[in-house]
């Protein structure tokens, strides 16, 4: 049989204006094609730690199958697995969902709240997903410029100014997907206390690289403990335990919150994967050195990074936390994409360019790689700039 491509009559839905499969994934995949081609590719776009997923961790998933771990979790996560982050987190497990990835936690958390028109302030740079979830919900991103100058962070005065009658969301990130930034505890507060003035606004804190923090971390509820009862924490265990392929995220809030998610859970997905969660409940209870190690070599490598692009004549700031570096674009090619595209064609380096996180003008270096491969993909962009 033959399945014809391109054959006119198919509609695709109105939601999906503008939406498409994002860039980081399209740089991926067309670095794949030109590998394939015999080309000498290195990758630095894609988010994931190389580090293996630990092997107590596999063990534990393959010793749930075989103990028949096997049919239809239930569809707020497995009672082990929410007992054990509520635990951790000083909560019910009422108050814990877990779903597939970290994605899913947020693409519910939008699903269930957002009514047409509904606003979600988030920041630029943000990370990709984040603009088109919440258009696919129906809602509308709001969407403020942080430039380096302000440490890609969001002020006070911006939030206070953006926050409308139709504000349903604050979304933050931290440490931040692309730039690295961390918003102090004083920096919370201070949104916090904006927060306190509009009951009607609450917040999701993405803590997705809590354990790649190269400062002083301090999660969103405690450094505004107050706002706990309408702040949804976002986490997972796919950067910290190299668990990308495990698919399991979760999310911690208000019980009414998470019960509305589970709903909408339990129609699109059901439970996420039973051996992915047993596997994860190993890694959040297992031995916990690994952490601090593969935190050890990702500050090596992001030391290694910020200095050889600056060496390059890219102005690149130090992030304090998560696997990224976001330099500017060379002066003399200043457009992020075509810059992308000329790296890509010149030396086989791929990055992604800033627009994809809202602020072009900008590259996103991922450094969870092999430090030989950094140092080859540094020398070759430092080669291409030189070139300009
Ligand atoms: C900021 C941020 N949040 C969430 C995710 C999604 O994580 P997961 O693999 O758990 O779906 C990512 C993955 O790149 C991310 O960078």
């Amino acid at each position: 049989m033959t399945i014809q491509t391109g054959v006119t009559g198919f509609k695709r839905a109105g939601r999906l204006d503008g939406i498409e499969l994002s860039e980081i994934v399209q740089i991926s995949e067309h670095a794949a094609r030109l590998r394939a081609g015999g080309v000498d590719v290195i990758a630095l776009s894609t988010g994931e730690p190389d580090f293996p997923t630990p092997a107590h961790v596999i063990e534990a998933a393959h010793q749930a199958a075989l103990a028949g771990q096997t049919r239809y979790p239930a569809t707020a996560g497995t009672p082990a697995l929410r007992a054990a982050i509520a635990a951790e987190a000083g909560v019910e497990p009422a108050n814990v969902i877990i779903s597939t990835g970290a994605k899913q936690v947020l693409a519910g958390a939008f699903l269930a709240t957002l009514d047409s028109g509904d606003e979600v302030i988030t920041t630029a740079p943000f990370w990709t997903s984040y603009a088109d979830m919440v258009r696919l919900a129906g809602g509308v991103p709001v969407v403020l410029d942080c430039p380096g100058e302000q440490g890609f962070k969001l002020t006070p005065a911006q939030l206070e100014a953006a926050i409308t009658p139709r504000t349903r969301w604050l979304l933050l990130n931290t440490p931040s997907n692309p730039t690295g930034a961390i918003y102090s505890q004083a920096e919370l507060q201070a949104l916090g206390a904006v927060l306190e003035g509009h009951p009607h606004v609450w917040v999701i804190s993405d803590e997705i690289y809590q354990h790649l923090a190269y400062v002083p971390f301090t999660p969103f509820v405690q450094a505004v403990p107050e706002l706990t009862d309408r702040t949804l924490i976002v986490n997972g265990v796919s950067k910290a335990y190299s668990m990308t392929g495990w698919r399991i995220g979760w999310g911690i809030g208000p019980a009414s919150l998470i019960k509305a998610m589970v709903a909408v859970q339990g129609q699109i997905t059901s439970g996420a994967c039973s051996i992915a969660q047993a596997a994860a409940l190993a890694a959040l209870t297992g031995p916990q050195d690994l952490l601090a190690e593969r935190r050890a070599e990702m500050l090596a490598r992001r030391d290694l990074v910020v200095a050889g692009l600056n060496a390059a004549g890219l102005d690149c700031e130090l992030p304090d936390g998560a696997f990224y570096v976001f330099p500017k674009t060379p002066a003399a090619m200043p457009v992020d994409h075509e810059f992308c595209r000329y790296l890509l064609d010149s030396t086989g380096v791929a990055l992604v360019p800033g627009r994809a996180f809202g602020t072009p003008g900008h590259l996103r270096l991922s450094f969870a790689y092999a430090r030989q491969s950094l140092e080859e993909g540094l020398a070759r962009i430092a080669r291409a700039v030189a070139a300009l």
